[in-house]
């Protein structure tokens, strides 16, 4: 029997919607609710607690929405609670480190590899070791992070392709280019915004992969598993944040790449008890 209920999808604000964007193009028939934590990003310099307990409440949110899987689209939050979320969860947790991990590994021709990210995820440690186990057959297999934190309000400026960002990038992506990377993850929501410039800068043998893609084919592969299609006879795409949805709505569109969300609700994800699962 086809399962109609809609994929939830959250972010610490709007640059999940480049995860969203990918998921409805894989799954085209499937309803989705997307939800960003604007009012309390960004996520990527909070500590782990923290982390956690916003993701907790933001799943909690969502499954009041009585969806039938969770995807965490931010890099941040599923490097500090993807696995708290499974242990809460009884829906599938989807998250974006070892789909972006393991499409590195499969792109890299000399097993140099790049990640770049918000502070939070580099310090994690967690992508390095996904793409290591993943990477495990691959004789030297050298992995090189970089925090790029300015990155994020770049994106949101819509400055993707300004001269101010190309100087950013230089600065940041220098190790990585020291280093002969011929692969480099985009593991922030924000940063395929940015790829033209970072393509600049990297040159052009260097593949940048975006993780929204990875993660958008695992969730078709994990849906088509269970038996969890829908049979696309209604479909829906609702947007709810924990800020004011007009400047949600006002920055989105880039991000989603498909025309503005419309109907933006506004939700008190704070009120949510995260109880006994903290
Ligand atoms: N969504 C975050 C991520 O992918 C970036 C923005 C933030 O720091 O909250 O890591």
């Amino acid at each position: 029997m086809a399962d109609n209920r809609p994929i939830g999808v959250f972010d610490s604000g709007i640059g999940g919607l480049t995860v969203l964007r990918e998921i409805i193009s894989a799954v085209p028939g499937e309803s989705t609710i997307y939800f960003g934590d604007d009012g309390r990003a960004p996520y990527g310099t909070k500590s782990h607690e923290t982390i956690i307990k916003y993701a907790l409440q933001d799943m909690m949110f969502l499954k009041s929405q009585n969806v039938k899987m969770i995807v965490i689209a931010c890099n941040t939050a599923s490097t500090h609670a993807y696995k708290a979320l499974k242990e809460a969860s009884d829906v599938p947790v989807i998250e974006v480190v070892v789909p972006g991990a393991r499409a590195s590994v499969k792109a890299t021709r000399n097993g140099k590899i790049g990640i770049i990210a918000t502070r939070a995820t580099v310090a994690s440690g967690l992508y390095e070791s996904a793409v290591r186990e993943e990477g495990k057959g691959i004789e030297g297999l050298e992995v090189i992070s970089q925090a790029c934190p300015m990155f994020v309000s770049l994106a949101e400026e819509g400055w993707w392709d300004d001269e101010v960002t190309l100087l950013t990038a230089q600065k940041y992506l220098e190790p990585l280019k020291k280093a002969g990377v011929d692969t480099v993850v985009l593991a922030c929501t924000h940063y395929p915004l940015l790829a033209n410039t970072i393509s600049k800068v990297m040159g052009p043998g260097v593949t940048l992969i975006n993780s929204g893609i990875a993660v958008a084919g695992d969730v078709k592969q994990i849906l088509d598993k269970n038996g969890m299609r829908s049979d696309g006879s209604f479909v829906e795409h609702r947007f709810f944040t924990s800020d004011d949805p007009s400047i949600f709505e006002n920055v989105a569109a880039p991000f989603l790449g498909r025309g503005l969300p419309k109907g933006t609700k506004k939700v008190a994800v704070d009120r949510y008890d995260t109880g006994d699962l903290l």
